[in-house]
């Protein structure tokens, strides 16, 4: 807590001293910018728990509870939205409710996954992902908008639940070998949302600087992208990256039409993470972490679906059976570890 607290502080300080001493960096700095639209209560996002990490030995924790790490959580908080668990074990008519009761949905990286190598065959977690983003699809072609934002793992769930039937779209992945890493990244010219009216100032210095924190095990080649008429049609291209190798990759899309985007690198890490101990929180790495969550928040405050009295009371902002422990063996700070028998599922 105190660790939390002091964190704030210093980091409240940074944005003092860099608005007020910085101002001619940073003129009309990224908080004019920041006016959610008023609807008498701010928005409440959705995080989509994952199976506990296969890491996380220890022995209070049954393989079939879910976590959420703790910086997701803070990400989502530090714009002023709330937050609001959705058990990936829930039913389909469970996930209607919850999709009734949030405002957008956040997708968390994450060793999670898509579907097992060998058999091809979609995890429940896969298949309960590609059951929400069909639903939000739905909600936006009814008028109202319904954001859905994916980190790293977060993105390849997006990519490969626009499967049908016929197409595996997984198989446009290359899976490479685990490793953190930092890197710049290039915008697609003119700029694509989320990072269209993002200030000259970051887009340069993210352009220039290894700064932004990669740990993925898959990745989308431009060419795979291109080759496919299902992505091509539904998403664009907002940025790209390279790996060590020099093997180009897509590391931002969104939807043509729709709210609905994914980063392959972490936001997160940038404000809320240490570990590994070279994620850059310089001021342009953390202006950008706000920006993409300020532009995910300012959607789901244009979404009408309100919350009930029942989950505001009992399950907001995790009131429920839920255990925030740090995990030093993990390359989070710390995790909610939620039992699988908890209440909230029945
Ligand atoms: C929310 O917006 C949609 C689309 O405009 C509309 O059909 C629906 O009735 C609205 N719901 C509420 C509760 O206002
Ligand atoms: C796809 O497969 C599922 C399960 O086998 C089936 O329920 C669904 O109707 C199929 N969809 C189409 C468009 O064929
Ligand atoms: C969940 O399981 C634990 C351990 O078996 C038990 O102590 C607890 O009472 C159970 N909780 C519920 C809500 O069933």
């Amino acid at each position: 807590m105190n660790r939390i607290l002091s964190f704030i502080i210093i980091f409240s300080f940074n944005w003092i001293t860099a608005c007020a001493f910085k101002k001619n960096k940073f003129e009309n700095n990224q908080l004019n910018q920041f006016s959610l639209q008023e609807k008498g209560d701010y928005p409440v996002i959705g995080i989509l728990d994952s199976p506990v990490s296969r890491f996380l030995k220890s022995s209070g924790i049954d393989k079939k509870d879910t976590m959420i790490p703790s910086s997701y959580v803070k990400f989502i908080k530090y714009t002023g939205a709330r937050v609001l668990r959705i058990p990936y074990q829930a039913s389909e008519a469970k996930l209607d409710y919850f999709l009734q009761n949030i405002n957008g949905l956040l997708l968390t990286g994450g060793s999670q996954l898509v579907r097992y190598e060998k058999t091809k065959i979609m995890s429940e977690y896969g298949r309960k992902v590609k059951y929400l983003l069909k639903k939000a699809i739905e909600i936006n072609q009814n008028g109202n908008t319904f954001p859905v934002y994916g980190i790293c793992n977060g993105f390849s769930q997006i990519i490969c639940s626009m499967s049908t039937n016929d197409t595996n779209i997984c198989d446009v992945l290359t899976y490479k070998h685990h490793k953190a890493e930092r890197k710049k990244i290039k915008f697609t010219q003119p700029l694509n949302q989320p990072f269209s009216s993002m200030k000259k100032q970051i887009i340069d210095t993210l352009q220039r600087e290894n700064l932004l924190l990669f740990y993925h095990s898959l990745y989308l080649e431009p060419k795979f992208f291109q080759q496919n008429s299902l992505l091509n049609a539904q998403f664009q291209i907002s940025s790209l990256s390279s790996d060590y190798q020099d093997i180009q990759f897509i590391s931002s899309i969104h939807h043509k039409s729709y709210p609905i985007f994914a980063d392959v690198f972490h936001p997160e890490k940038a404000t809320f993470e240490w570990k590994p101990n070279y994620i850059s929180h310089k001021i342009e790495s953390m202006f950008f972490s706000f920006y993409i969550a300020k532009y995910f928040i300012q959607q789901a405050s244009k979404n009408n679906h309100s919350t009930s009295e029942e989950l505001i009371q009992d399950f907001l902002e995790f009131k429920e059976d839920s255990t925030l422990i740090e995990t030093p063996m993990l390359s989070y700070q710390s995790i909610y570890l939620f039992k699988y028998n908890s209440t909230y599922l029945q």
